[in-house]
């Protein structure tokens, strides 16, 4: 079989179980092969020899069982970077990307910042922002030990420096002042999670999806630790904007505000500690 066929055949297979089929088919043959997804289409002639092809049909059976395309590659891709994933922590989403564009926006101009990553996960948020501002000085906190060692692995891997504490925000946040504290929070609601995807629901740690509270839990503690004019930024489930924001108003954050994913969804809030 060639390529070609394999991947028609492939995308076929995964459609009874994928949105996004095709594109999933694509990045486990050029995982199979080592190649890049560009490359696969100068090759389309080419037949797979038997090695290559149980390597594929094993990785599309991992697919077919609803397992997340990253955790398959073992990699993803966030802003500039590309991070070790696994099942240790949440696959770093593209609304994510924009919680850290609305920080570099809120850092600009600033020479040494401090910053805080509340739930740093893969690590993506902190070492995003340690890439692409220069001098910042950020800080990733984690209850969960599993998830800190990849975080620990991917600042290895980056070569990027960021300080990494096992911290349960429930009991306040460590150190300070910052300039800006932020954080994507569990934020999935317990009777919801029957609702999330397979992929979602059957995979990734329940400990990064479900909570209730914490959200308003981060933005109590984040005042007490930013420094005067810091601001927080906080990734906000679907339909959760105007709730968050109003209880920023009550914490006593000024400039609130809501931004928009790629898809016009308010997915963004941030506010201002009193400067
Ligand atoms: C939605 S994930 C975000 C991961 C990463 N920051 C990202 O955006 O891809 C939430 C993270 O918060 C962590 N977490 C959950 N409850 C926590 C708590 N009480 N204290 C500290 N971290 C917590 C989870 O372990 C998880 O890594």
């Amino acid at each position: 079989m060639t390529l070609g066929e394999v991947l028609r055949r492939a995308t076929r297979h995964l459609e009874r179980t994928s949105e996004t089929a095709r594109l999933d088919a694509e990045l486990l043959l050029a995982h199979a092969l080592d190649r890049s997804r560009i490359e696969l289409y100068t090759d389309l002639d080419r037949p797979l020899n038997d090695d290559e092809l149980s390597c594929y049909r094993e990785l599309v059976a991992r697919r077919s069982r609803c397992e997340p395309v990253a955790y398959i590659l073992g990699e993803w891709g966030f802003r500039r970077l590309t991070l070790d994933v696994d099942r240790r922590a949440l696959i770093p989403r593209p609304e994510t990307e924009i919680v850290v564009e609305r920080c570099l926006e809120r850092l600009r101009g600033l020479d040494e910042p401090r910053v805080l990553d509340v739930g740093t996960g893969t690590g993506a948020i902190a070492l995003a922002i340690a890439d692409e501002h220069a001098g910042a000085r950020v800080t990733g906190i984690d209850a969960s030990q599993e998830a800190l060692a990849l975080a620990r692995d991917n600042a290895a891997r980056t070569g990027i420096a960021v300080e990494l504490i096992e911290h349960d925000l429930r009991g306040g946040l460590p150190g300070g002042p910052y300039d800006l504290v932020v954080s994507n929070p569990p934020y999935v609601a317990p009777a919801e999670l029957s609702t999330l995807m397979p992929d979602v629901r059957e995979y990734e740690p329940h400990v990064a999806l479900v909570g209730e509270g914490v959200t308003e839990a981060v933005a109590a503690a984040a005042r007490d630790v930013l420094r005067p004019g810091g601001w927080l930024v906080l990734e906000v489930g679907e339909g959760q904007a105007s709730r968050v924001t109003a209880r920023l108003d009550d914490l006593g954050y000024v400039e609130i505000r809501a931004y928009p994913d790629l898809t016009g969804r308010e997915r963004v809030v941030e506010g201002r500690r009193e400067p």
